[in-house]
């Protein structure tokens, strides 16, 4: 039996399958998604982009069409685009993007392994020059498309199965640390206390609020316009999924905590206002409980606008699909911004990009209740399939 694709492992750990059609010299097609998981996770999210392809790949080669492809396609499985391990998201996008810089290599873990050194462990031996190689050139390829689940309830309310997504919303990761006077819980009377931990839950609090009412926290001056304003109230979230502390000891005032901010808004000038807002109240707020504390950046990536034209053909595939398994459809694909951050915010630097949404159970993700309904992952594929047939 022939192979399906010619298939390997770059140096940064993303594997890779590729089948070059009737024109192997044609800008190519790459349509992929995450292989890696949030701890605790489910199965859908990432790895649905990627078994929808291959399979859609796998149903051409059954009935006879891979080789009349028009253009060479290429399956792409991401190493790293949650940003778990190292709190840098889009490794493997990002590689073949060109978007890392070099000193990428040298970003540790919380055990002060760097990336380079867990790829040595892996067999793969990366230095800073053959990371800025995986770069793809733009003029050998004609665009990504991703599938994903939801991680939303928008399609769940709509009763579709598939959605197009119109941008993803931009995102920034902050580390704030905050140090404080550690010291014995039972014999530091309250009004002597630099509580970091105390600090922190009001640290935390602030930016719920502010989070929450942005217009009330943020001026209409320089930093935000009208607009900008006015689109963060329907899209900005802020989140604290990550907090530590030092000693931790329930008998001790803790010398140290740290904690991450995950900030997403569709506006990226508004998203930018709110955290130099944050930031401020977050200096004023520990100059008052005399605790000191430091905000670093770990993650900046701006909102991404999916191609007109890719959107179109997704919808038709999506339209296509759905109409084979249910007969006549009666209303149009549903359109939707993805709060969630996608590789295809870090493949948009190099190409344009497409997305296609599948609907979730309840809207859940990052989660192991994270369900996509066996119908749904039938739809996913042949939409996937119709995609490629009409290339
Ligand atoms: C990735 O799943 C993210 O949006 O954090
Ligand atoms: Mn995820
Ligand atoms: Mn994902």
């Amino acid at each position: 039996m022939l192979m399906l694709c010619s298939s390997w492992v770059d140096q940064m750990g993303n594997v890779h399958g590729r089948v070059e059609g009737a024109n192997p010299n044609a800008e190519a097609l790459l349509i992929g998604s995450h292989m890696d998981t949030v701890v605790d996770a489910g199965m859908f999210d990432g790895s649905l982009g990627i078994v929808s392809a291959i399979s859609a790949l796998k149903a051409l080669k059954v009935n006879g069409k891979l080789e009349k492809l028009k253009r060479p396609v290429e399956v792409i499985a991401f190493c790293d685009e949650e940003g778990v391990r190292f709190q840098t998201t889009f490794l493997g996008s990002g590689a073949i993007a060109g978007i890392l810089p070099a000193t990428t290599l040298e970003i540790s873990d919380k055990r002060d392994t760097m990336i380079k050194d867990v790829l040595k462990e892996n067999s793969i031996d990366i230095t800073e020059e053959k990371l800025l190689q995986l770069k793809y050139d733009p003029k050998s390829v004609w665009g990504y498309v991703e599938i994903h689940i939801e991680q939303g309830p928008v399609l769940e309310q709509k009763g579709f199965p598939l959605g197009v997504v119109k941008g993803i919303a931009g995102q920034t990761r902050l580390k704030v640390t905050v140090r404080g006077s550690q010291g014995h819980a039972g014999t530091v009377p309250m009004s002597m206390r630099q509580d970091p931990m105390a600090a922190a839950a009001e640290l935390i609090v602030v930016m719920e609020s502010l989070c929450k009412n942005p217009e009330e926290f943020l001026s209409y001056d320089d930093h935000c316009s009208d607009s900008s304003v006015k689109s963060l109230s329907s899209s900005l979230v802020c989140t604290v999924g990550e907090i530590s502390t030092w000693p931790s000891a329930s008998n001790v005032i803790p010398g140290q905590v740290t904690y991450t901010v995950d900030i997403r808004a569709i506006d990226d000038l508004g998203r930018e206002a709110v955290i130099y807002d944050l930031s401020k109240r977050i200096y004023q707020i520990c100059d008052k409980r005399s605790v000191s504390c430091n905000i670093e950046h770990k993650h900046d990536a701006g909102a991404v606008i999916c191609d007109s034209e890719l959107s179109s053909q997704l919808k038709s595939a999506a339209y296509s699909a759905l109409k084979k398994m249910e007969g006549d459809i009666q209303d149009e694909v549903p359109t939707l911004m993805s709060g969630a951050g996608h590789d295809a915010m870090a493949m948009s630097h190099l190409t344009k990009v497409g997305m296609l949404f599948v609907r979730c159970r309840g809207g859940i993700s990052h989660s192991p209740q994270e369900h996509v309904l066996d119908n749904d992952v039938w739809a996913a594929g042949l939409a996937t399939l119709s995609f490629l047939e009409n290339l």
